[in-house]
């Protein structure tokens, strides 16, 4: 088991991709610097979709090129969410070495968010996670709508995640998303109980969204149970524009503050810089 707290730091990806206002590609090299500059090195630095459908997101390859020139030393620690075979090649162009594919188990928020049934997604999936990987490329597999789905309700994690566990043993993470910030600790619970990740244990990422304040008690509860890696965002900015309601991530402070109570080590240097007022 790992003994220090892991942060994969979403703030500039799902942070700000539905923030009311579109920073600038400098103001966002800015943001991630201070974040790295705080300890923060493992950084998800902005997604190549369509820019007609996330213009927040418009110009991540300009972010990423001018953060490895600023930050050489930390260019496989900065990853890009990828949605599909296009985004993947402007990933390969610009030399990055950590993309983060994403699905769900909600057929409606997979069709709302991508344009992709589950089954379409993950015959899609397939070939783009062996293309990565040909590129030696980190691979990380995101799964929303683990617990709740904005349009479906709450969802049934041990049997919805039946289909998706062929692509497990081919990532090198699996970061599981409660999209709406729903989960309770309850259904976190039930989930690890079951077993069903025990043999991946060690690749899952959590990512609590915090929208009803329930995401502190997951990690804790996570953390309790030796799982050490979160996704988070500084100041628990964010939310995602196709799943109405859901707000920000559970904010890395809080994550931090929680490995503190529980002695779990974290390098991290607060306080951390807010490209804006949340
Ligand atoms: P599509 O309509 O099926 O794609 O969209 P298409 O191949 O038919 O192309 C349509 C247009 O999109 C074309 O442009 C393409 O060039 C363009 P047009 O001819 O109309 O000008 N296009 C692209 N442009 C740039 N980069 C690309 C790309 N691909 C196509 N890679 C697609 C499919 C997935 C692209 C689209 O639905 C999309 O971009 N969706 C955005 C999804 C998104 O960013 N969601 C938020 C992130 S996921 C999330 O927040 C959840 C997470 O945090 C975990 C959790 O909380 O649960 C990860
Ligand atoms: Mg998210």
């Amino acid at each position: 088991m790992k003994s220090k707290l892991e942060i994969c730091e979403v703030g500039p990806r799902d942070g700000l991709q539905s923030a009311a206002q579109i920073l600038s590609v400098a103001e966002r090299v800015t943001f991630v610097s201070g974040l790295v500059a705080c300890g923060l090195t493992k950084v998800e630095v902005g997604s190549l979709v369509n820019p007609k459908l996330v213009p927040t997101m418009a110009g991540s390859d300009e972010v990423f090129a001018a953060l490895i020139e600023r930050h050489p030393e930390h260019r496989d620690g900065f990853s890009l969410l990828v949605p599909n075979e296009k985004g993947l090649m402007r990933a390969i162009e610009i030399g990055c070495s950590s993309v983060a594919f994403f699905t769900a188990t909600s057929e409606t928020f997979n069709k709302k968010n991508i344009n992709r049934s589950v089954a379409e997604s993950l015959a899609e999936l397939n070939p783009l996670i062996a293309q990565a990987h040909e590129q030696r490329m980190r691979t990380r597999l995101y799964i929303s709508t683990v617990f709740d789905c904005a349009y479906e309700g709450t969802k049934h994690p041990e049997k919805d995640l039946q289909q998706f566990l062929p692509l497990f043993d081919r990532v090198d993470e699996i970061s599981l998303g409660d999209t709406t910030g729903k989960a309770t600790t309850m259904q976190v619970a039930a989930l690890v109980e079951h077993g069903i990740l025990q043999p991946w244990r060690e690749k899952i990422w959590w990512h609590f969204h915090d929208t009803y304040r329930l995401a502190a008690a997951n990690v804790r509860y996570a953390i309790g149970q030796g799982f050490t890696c979160f996704d988070a965002s500084a100041g628990g900015i964010g939310g995602c524009p196709f799943s109405p309601g859901a707000k920000g991530n559970i904010a890395t402070e809080k994550v931090i503050e929680i490995a503190e109570e529980l002695g779990l080590a974290h390098g991290v240097q607060l306080p951390l810089a807010l490209p804006y007022t949340p």
